[in-house]
């Protein structure tokens, strides 16, 4: 079975390796990293010493419901822009949108990949004097031409859920001078010194999800009774960005270090390049972006399906319960014609799992089940 997140008890962190840390470091010499427990209160933190209530963001219209969260905290307003099919800012809305009280705009390095345009996004934020935020919770390993995705603006985040077996964990890039000047990290900047409820509930699902994993049927009915026992799945944004608000987990910060970034880089590589083979078969699913660029740690394969629901349904009966369409829009979003594209990118584009604890041998098996 493929599942869609790495366990703990795989073999991606059955070696010890020299932690995250010392890969951020490496890579942020102007930038300081400071450590929270979600990504939102990164952005939060990072923003509000030089945000005034009653100004307004600029963000892509292709973005999970719960990210704009903490801008409505600071008050303020967060306007969507249209995107074009590539990801790709559509510049004359973007621009059309900026009016005195534009304080930022945020780009986006979807699965891993780089923003397309970001030089765009940068020169515009130049000439309007805009923030300029560089959201790579997608993938903190990811390294474009030399520079770590996420440092590119005047702050940017990343999230290590996305990334590795974790309750939580999330860093603050700080790339500007005043907004480093200006940032003062709340009490949920850091790492908690304890362990927690949340910390052994996570080790029990690990356990229990690597257990289930031989069994996919029943797998699929555990974790749709878990989802509907809690209603995470159903959980409003504002609630979901309430119960981000904790610092570091203490089970966090024993993963983080001791992963091998090496390691896990270049199994989720050998994996994105095992689809790739897998399905240049069939003609009904192209692969979205053409090259997986080198130094690139892909958060998932996104790929486009002629039939998303059917493909999904075809991959599930192949044990890849992995697989999903990203991300469920914000309202306002999918009620607006003018953001058509995001609407549309948010039904058809199936990510696929290519977590380090995937064996690329199982992704080959699920190539000779697929049918087509
Ligand atoms: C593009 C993007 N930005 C930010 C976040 C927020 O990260 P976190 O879940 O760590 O708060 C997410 C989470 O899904 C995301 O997809």
């Amino acid at each position: 079975m493929i599942s869609t997140v790495p366990s703990l008890f795989d073999r991606s962190l059955s070696r010890s390796g020299s932690g995250i840390d010392a890969f951020v470091d490496r890579h942020t010499d102007e930038a300081a990293a400071i450590e929270y427990g979600s990504g939102k209160v990164a952005l939060r933190d990072g923003l509000a010493g030089v945000v005034e209530p009653g100004e307004n963001v600029l963000v892509p219209a292709y973005l999970s419901l719960a990210v704009v969260e903490p801008f409505h905290e600071l008050g303020l307003e967060s306007r969507f822009y249209a995107v074009q099919d590539t990801l790709a800012p559509d510049v004359a809305d973007l621009e059309a949108r900026i009016d005195d009280d534009t304080v930022a705009v945020m780009s986006v390095n979807y699965f891993g990949f780089p923003q397309p345009d970001l030089e765009v996004i940068a020169s515009l934020a130049d000439t309007y004097d805009l923030y300029h935020i560089d959201d790579n919770a997608h993938s903190l390993l990811s390294v474009h031409e030399g520079r770590l995705l996420g440092t590119s603006g005047d702050l940017g985040i990343t999230s290590l859920r996305k990334l590795l077996p974790v309750p939580d964990g999330a860093l603050l890039y700080c790339t500007d001078g005043t907004v480093t000047a200006e940032c003062s990290p709340s009490s949920l900047a850091g790492r908690s010194d304890r362990f927690t409820a949340r910390d052994w509930r996570f080790v029990a699902t690990s356990a229990a999800g690597a257990v289930l994993e031989r069994s996919p049927a029943l797998y699929r009915s555990v974790e749709r009774a878990v989802s509907d026992g809690d209603g995470s799945s159903a959980a409003e944004p504002g609630d979901r960005y309430e119960a981000a608000k904790v610092p570091m987990s203490k089970l966090s910060t024993l993963v983080i270090d001791t992963a091998d970034p090496a390691v896990i880089r270049s199994a989720r590589r050998e994996n994105y390049h095992a689809w790739r083979r897998v399905l240049s078969a069939r003609d009904d699913v192209t692969m979205y972006y053409e090259r997986l660029p080198a130094g690139i740690s892909p958060y998932g394969v996104p790929i486009r399906a002629s039939e998303p629901a059917a493909f999904l349904a075809e991959l599930e009966d192949c044990g890849v319960v992995g697989a999903h369409t990203w991300p469920t829009l914000r309202r306002c979003v999918r009620e607006d014609e003018t953001y058509e594209t995001a609407r549309a990118l948010a039904e058809e584009l199936v990510v696929l799992p290519v977590h380090q604890g995937i064996e690329p041998s199982a992704i080959e098996r699920v190539g000779t089940r697929l049918r087509r």
